[in-house]
């Protein structure tokens, strides 16, 4: 199994990863954080709880997390994951609560509550990490890896060279990037590939309750909507971890944008030609029909409550 703590801004894809997250006993969750981001954190918080609610998993502990970029101010993606960040199924009265501590201090506790080192996996504006970098640089240590949702080699999905979470807090990305962690970069070269068909879509309305709940949130989402299907960016890290042979990853040297037109892009040195060294390994290319049949096998071995 793998150990990991998953900080998160649900949000439609966020939804589509946590599904599996709760659902598939190869992963170990230490803990849930929230962030601002695709919507308030009140709400993202509050999604999370939904999905901890409906998987029935109440002993998962989840943590509120920042509520806006360490600089910048905040600017939500309502209008691509509306206005709840998950709308388009009712979740009913919840049975889940948070805990007490912060999403920083959580992350502090739970790392170091364990002998062994705890997967960092993270899908929204990267503010809670660079939270715990600053405020508890020891527990860097701590952490196995760090696979981010995040950035891109060649063009954004917010401007024409930044991607959401990176532009949502390029100053906490560019903490992140420069750190010591061992970073794994699945960005929008692979997520915008990964999309889920509109073949898989149908299949997942009639699988099951669960297909129906993803394909009720799916309804609403706005990204990639002439595309053939849909981008299913944060599920790829989970992908990613389970099986890493359907990817081609390279090492590069990934420096993040803070300011001027082109903030929040990810600027690789892609022909290795300013340093030597790197500091990301960055995902180029994903095998997309296993991808799709992966996903559907993961959606249809979920029993209804
Ligand atoms: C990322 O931005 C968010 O809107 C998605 O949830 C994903 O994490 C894609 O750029
Ligand atoms: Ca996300």
């Amino acid at each position: 199994t793998i150990p990991l703590i998953f900080d998160t801004d649900p949000g439609i894809d966020d939804a589509a990863a946590i599904a599996i997250l709760l659902t598939n006993d190869e992963f170990e969750v230490r803990l849930i954080t929230s962030v601002a981001g695709n919507v308030s954190v009140d709400k993202t918080t509050n999604n999370v709880l939904k999905l901890t609610h409906y998987f029935n998993r109440p002993e998962v502990k989840v943590a509120r997390g920042a509520e806006k970029p360490l600089v910048k101010p905040f600017k939500d993606a309502s209008n691509i994951h509306g206005k709840s960040g998950m709308p388009g199924y009712e979740f009913g009265e919840l049975s889940t609560k948070t805990i007490s501590k912060k999403a920083v201090d959580a992350i502090h506790e739970t790392l170091n509550s364990y002998d062994d080192k705890t997967t960092l996996v993270a899908v929204g504006a990267f503010t809670n990490i660079a939270n715990l970098i600053q405020k508890y640089p020891q527990d860097l240590k701590k952490i196995e890896r760090l696979i981010v949702m995040g950035g891109s080699l060649t063009g954004g999905n917010l401007t024409s060279v930044a991607e959401f979470n990176v532009f949502t807090d390029p100053d906490a990305a560019k903490i992140v990037f420069e750190s010591d962690l061992d970073i794994t970069m699945i960005g929008l070269d692979v997520t915008e590939k990964a999309l889920l068909t509109k073949q898989s879509m149908s299949e997942l309305l009639q699988m099951n309750e669960t297909g129906k709940m993803l394909m009720g949130l799916f309804g609403h989402y706005q990204d990639g909507s002439d595309a053939g299907g849909k981008p299913m960016h944060d599920v790829n890290t989970l992908y990613y971890l389970l099986h890493p042979e359907k990817y081609q990853l390279e090492d590069l040297w990934v420096d993040v944008v803070t300011d001027g037109p082109a903030i929040g892009a990810t600027v690789a040195d892609i022909l290795h030609s300013t340093h030597s060294q790197t500091n990301v390994h960055v995902a180029k290319d994903i095998d997309v029909p296993a991808f799709n049949a992966w996903y559907l096998l993961q959606i249809s071995g979920i029993s209804d409550g």
